[in-house]
């Protein structure tokens, strides 16, 4: 769902499949580029601004980086590539989070912000603001 003033709206679904979760995304109402893509601590997308997801998603104390680093936080999925109508699509198995303890990342946030994560940078990857939040619910099989 979008953030106050946003339009940025979709589905991300995680599917447990061999070698880890599979995370797909399609996300409209963005930007055409990259914009970070993060599980963030809380499944709370109540504040207008998104804020209230906390952080990224870290119970491992490890820095910020990209989904292929070794160490990396838990939540860091890196960016979300949109095209030129500004559809967002994403689709990787991820090694680091699980659908259940003690990685688990349902009853958390998934967020879609306004700017690239540069992998980089402590310890939000400078993505900027947040454009949409969904708390990571259990769907029907
Ligand atoms: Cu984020
Ligand atoms: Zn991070």
């Amino acid at each position: 769902h979008p953030t106050e003033g946003n339009k940025a709206h979709g589905v991300v679904h995680f599917s447990k499949v061999e070698g880890g979760v599979r995370i797909v995304a399609k996300i409209r109402g963005l930007k055409p580029g990259k914009h970070g893509f993060h599980i963030h601590e809380y499944g709370d997308c109540s504040a207008p601004d998104g804020t209230s997801a906390g952080g990224h998603y870290n119970p491992f104390g490890m820095p910020h980086a990209g989904p292929k680093a070794e160490k990396r936080h838990v939540g860091d999925l890196g960016n979300i590539l949109a095209d030129a109508e500004g559809i967002g699509s994403y689709d990787l198995v991820d090694r680091v989070i699980q659908l259940r303890c003690p990685q688990a990342i349902v009853g958390r946030a998934v967020i879609v912000h306004a700017g690239e994560d540069d992998l980089v940078s402590q310890p939000t990857g400078n993505a900027g603001a947040r454009l949409g939040c969904g708390v990571i619910g259990i769907d029907k099989e």
